[in-house]
């Protein structure tokens, strides 16, 4: 069985093992009380031994899958190897030994109902790990579930023992304070605030000095925030946010080697904005970053990004102040770098390809054309080469296919695919924020691009009516992290870091909530990771919640060393999809200093916690967020 299952399995059962536990013991607190006659009295008994067998048998087999969920790895079930499990298995090894032969001799008592009813805290208690306690387990969530435990188990000695009624405010009383306490105890779990690199006090090099090249023969572009109106095909019409009134907007088309120089004015009515540059490695101060690399960009305002276009490939840019809203509403745009080799214009059959949902509907935006859901088309000349710059702009995966045609998947985040060989009818899990470049050659027929199964661009070879369509690609699901010839990866770490994504209770902007965590806590409060320049970082990234994670790392890009424990092909990469149990082993190099936002590309997720930093030593930031700016990055 696979993870993710069994993380479902033994949440199926925590709920189970909790009911019969609770069950049997009100089974054997009832038969201590002695109901009724003699007959009712025995078959009351009879029925708490055998609700104990049964929380046995099934407490048995939350014990067999944290055995197997171990054999994946530690991250997935430390939280219930010290904590949840002893508080249930404990009591009910003394619920077999004492109560069941006490209960099946029909010889009741106080003695005997007392392990069953603690045993069903123990497992109200595994509740509560689940809820609240991730990756690494702290002392702090220790105490908050020992204290939950051993309150209620001390409360029941209580009145077992003295055989007093019980008091409802007393007890009301000491509920409230244990809850309290717990709460104390939660809001000490958000630890410090980012890291001390913030402030304008830090030593250090300030990254709003770490720039672009300032030059005379730059390739400018001007691009304005405003208010616009998405019109479907369909009929559908939204409000969105635009560059230049374009949504998508603009592509920005240059040649490697180029500096780019990108002004950005925001002329809408009360959305601060900054432009990220996304999977591009820029200098650190023009990342575009609200708190970090830079202030937003209010109403009126307006901020200047430059840097040279080193890397070929393709790429998009956003803004990143309000980002979860900001992209959904339309902020962003492609960017295409024309390899230096390549000709001056770009070759016809050279496409850039947005998806991105509006309205709910997926939507397909050909060469920054206005986004369509209906169906795109193009055409082509048989034995025209032909690339697909393909881009997933939402927040959530998309399964691209591709009919018609034998293609290859020639480049992924912006970076060619070394031994791409040749796919038909095979289907490719984007990631939210990730690239494909299909390329094919343009065959006599008709060519179907779909996303999850939706047909969204025709290729065909124009002139007479198009023949019939095929239907999308419909084939297995390619692997991308054993796709291609094996690159070369740097085979020792400098440093190794941990990220075990997960769905637990946080401080979320300063509310403990449901958040998406890393590392057991939420945005601004996950460790941010120290690193120095030069280091070769090997990252574990671990995915214990049932919700497909793509992690972006800004300013860097990854090579995927294995993926649940199956050796990867060194794929380079700046958005991986971490699905539901997942373990991906990736490796970082750090050669580009500064102080580097990384996020899930889910960017609901991202807003609920789950994005933090990795900072290079001795760089400092005169950003913080919130503020008179308002910087606020997700
Ligand atoms: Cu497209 Cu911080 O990301
Ligand atoms: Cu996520």
């Amino acid at each position: 069985m696979s993870t993710a299952p069994l993380i479902a399995l033994d949440q199926i059962l925590f709920v189970l093992v909790a009911g019969l536990w609770g069950a049997a013991g009100g089974f054997a607190l009832a038969a201590a009380r002695q109901p009724g006659d003699a007959g009712t009295a025995r078959r009351t008994s009879l029925a708490a031994a055998a609700l104990c067998a049964a929380a046995i048998v099934m407490t048995g087999l939350r014990v067999l899958v944290t055995i197997l969920l171990a054999q994946v790895g530690w991250w997935f079930v430390a939280e219930k190897v010290t904590l949840a499990l002893p508080l249930v298995v404990l009591p009910g090894l003394a619920t077999g030994v004492v109560s069941l032969p006490r209960l099946l001799r029909g010889a009741p008592s106080a003695l005997a109902a007392f392990p069953p009813l603690v045993a069903a805290y123990g497992a109200v208690a595994g509740i509560a790990c689940g809820v609240i306690v991730s990756y690494p387990v702290t002392v702090s969530d220790a105490v908050a579930v020992l204290t939950l435990f051993t309150g209620a188990s001390a409360i029941t000695w209580r009145i077992l023992w003295r055989g007093r009624a019980v008091n409802r405010w007393q007890v009301a009383g000491v509920t409230v304070l244990l809850v309290a306490f717990v709460w104390a105890v939660t809001a000490g779990w958000s630890g410090g605030h980012l890291h001390d690199g913030h402030g304008t006090s830090a030593a250090g090099t300030p990254v709003d000095r770490l720039i672009g090249p300032r030059a005379e023969d730059a390739r400018r572009f001007t691009l304005t925030a405003k208010a616009a109106t998405v019109r479907l095909p369909s009929g559908q019409s939204l409000d969105a946010w635009s560059f230049n009134g374009q949504v998508p907007g603009p592509v920005l088309r240059v040649r490697q080697g180029d500096l780019v120089e990108v002004t950005l004015r925001n002329e809408l009515a009360d959305q601060g904005v900054t432009i990220h540059w996304h999977g591009y490695d820029v200098p650190s101060g023009e990342d575009g970053v609200p708190g970090v690399t830079q202030d937003a960009v209010r109403p009126g305002g307006s901020h200047t990004y430059r840097f040279r276009a080193d890397d070929a490939g393709t790429y998009w840019y956003h803004s990143h102040q309000n980002s979860s809203v900001a992209v959904a509403r339309g902020l962003f745009g492609l960017l295409v770098v024309d390899s230096a080799g390549a000709s001056a214009t770009p070759p016809a059959g050279d496409h850039t390809v947005a998806l991105h949902t509006f309205g709910g509907r997926v939507t397909t935006s050909l060469d920054g054309a206005a986004p369509t859901d209906l169906l795109a088309t193009s055409s082509h000349r048989p034995g025209t080469p032909v690339r697909l710059r393909v881009v997933n702009t939402d927040t959530l995966p998309r399964t691209v296919g591709l009919a018609g045609v034998p293609f290859t998947v020639a480049a992924v985040d912006g970076g060619d695919v070394p031994g791409a060989t040749e796919l038909t009818g095979r289907r490719i899990r984007l990631a939210a924020g990730g690239r494909y470049d299909l390329a094919f050659t343009m065959p006599d027929g008709p060519v179907l691009l779909s996303a999850d199964g939706r047909p969204g661009l025709l290729v065909d070879s124009g002139g007479a009516p198009a023949t019939a369509q095929p239907p999308p690609a419909s084939g297995p699901l390619l692997d991308i992290t054993t796709y291609g010839s094996p690159a070369p990866v740097p085979g020792r770490a400098d440093r190794r870091i941990t990220w075990v994504l997960d769905r637990t209770l946080a401080m979320v902007d300063g509310v403990p909530k449901l958040g998406y965590t890393v590392n057991g806590k939420a945005w601004p409060h996950i460790p941010t990771p120290v690193v120095r320049e030069g280091e070769t970082i090997r990252i574990t990234v671990v995915n214990r919640s049932g919700d497909t994670h793509p992690m972006h790392p800004h300013g860097h890009h990854v090579q995927v060393l294995s993926r649940n424990g199956v050796p990867a092909n060194g794929l380079r990469m700046d958005t991986f999809d971490v699905e539901p149990g997942e373990v991906w082993e990736v490796v970082l190099v750090a050669d580009n200093p500064g102080l580097w936002m990384s996020h899930c590309h889910d960017l609901a997720h991202a807003v609920q916690g789950m994005e933090f930093h990795l900072a290079y030593e001795n760089i400092t930031t005169p950003f913080d967020v919130g503020g008179p700016a308002e910087n606020h990055p997700a």
